[in-house]
């Protein structure tokens, strides 16, 4: 049961805190002389007008999550998200984080933020998983734990594409790999056929945030309501001899969540940022009759030609496949 955290809970906060960060060598919680808020962490939310909850098993309290408006960027943080180590793995710590950005996108949260320390690698994943990807740099905390905390962030509300920079690339990579392994179950023309592993498919998301790293490519993904639903790579490795080209590859949007734009609005941007990078043409090709095609046309590339038989479908059929260009 989720309900909302009380003054009251605090011993048990205390205790569920402490068992968690009991679990990482060197971090230590000391209440009085770090964080006194915890003995009346409901009053201190609702003073910064945010909200707090707690998950109950049995009479105990197994969960905890908190989020607040910072100051700036219709900015929310979330906090405190502590779930009991008996208590993962259920889906009750997908059900808070859902509660409480729910609750933030509710207040007109545009943006969802958290800090997370550095050695709370279970977390990591599990923020990745629901769409925050890295951003700026490492935070010190100068308390007793010798904290170091990575920024999480990512659109809470609508659709939006950003760019993601060398440390947002890495920590989306596994949110990425997934993606790719659904649309290539899905029967997509991404150059890789199904069944695709989660190792293969990562190891493409590595080696693309190593490129964006070099700069060699730049990494544009969409988030619609908070959920990171679709990607596309403007690759801009081309020969010394054409400098005002750019290619187009990977353009994937999850199979939940398509025609409602995001694969537009990813192309749209991907234009966008080939023009910043002084690229005046951009190239792409897709399978012959695929949703893809259709999009291009419906976005005014112009088709160059075809080649038939030039790759195979998920049914291993042979299938045309049409190259286009757009000059911006
Ligand atoms: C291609 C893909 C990215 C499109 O993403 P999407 O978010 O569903 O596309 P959008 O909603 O932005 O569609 C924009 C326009 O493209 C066209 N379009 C998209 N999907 C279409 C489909 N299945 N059939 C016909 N037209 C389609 C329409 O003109 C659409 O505009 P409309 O919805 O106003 O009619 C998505 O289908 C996908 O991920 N496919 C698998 C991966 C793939 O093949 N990638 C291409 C590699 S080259």
């Amino acid at each position: 049961m989720i309900r909302p955290g009380r003054d009251t809970d605090a011993a048990d906060f205390i205790a569920l805190i402490g068992a968690c960060w009991g679990e990482y060598p060197g971090c230590i919680l000391d209440v009085d002389g770090e964080v006194p808020e915890l003995r009346a962490l409901a009053t201190y939310f609702r003073d910064q007008g945010g909200a707090l909850w707690v998950a109950e098993q049995d009479g105990r309290v197994v969960g905890m999550i908190g989020t607040r408006p910072l100051k700036e960027d219709a900015a929310w943080e979330i906090c405190r998200m502590y779930v009991d180590a008996a208590a993962r793995g259920s889906g009750l710590a997908a059900a808070l984080l859902d509660t409480a950005e729910a609750h933030a996108r509710a207040a007109g949260a545009e943006r969802m933020i958290l800090w997370t320390d550095t050695r709370f690698i279970r977390a990591h994943g599990f923020y990745e998983k629901f769409g925050y990807v890295r951003q700026g740099s490492i935070r010190i905390l100068d308390d007793i734990s010798n904290s170091l905390e990575f920024r999480y962030t990512k659109p809470a509300a609508g659709l939006v594409v950003e760019a993601l920079d060398a440390a947002g690339a890495a920590s989306a990579e596994r949110r990425l790999a997934a993606l790719l392994t659904d649309c290539v179950a899905d029967g997509a023309s991404l150059t890789f056929l199904p069944p695709l592993s989660r190792d293969r498919a990562l190891g493409f998301w590595k080696a693309t945030s190593a490129a964006v790293a070099a700069g060699h490519r730049v990494l544009l993904v969409a988030w619609l309501d908070g959920r990171l639903a679709g990607s596309v790579i403007l690759d801009l490795a081309t020969e010394e001899t054409t400098p005002q080209v750019a290619s187009i590859r990977t353009l994937m949007v999850d199979p939940a969540a398509r025609r409602r734009s995001i694969g537009r609005a990813l192309m749209r941007r991907a234009e966008q940022a080939a023009r910043a990078h002084g690229r005046r043409l951009v190239t792409l090709d897709a399978r012959a009759g695929s949703a893809a095609e259709s999009l291009y046309r419906a976005e005014a590339w112009t088709e160059l030609g075809r080649i038939p038989d030039f790759e195979v479908d998920a049914q291993r059929r042979s299938c045309d496949t049409v190259f286009l260009w757009k000059a911006l």
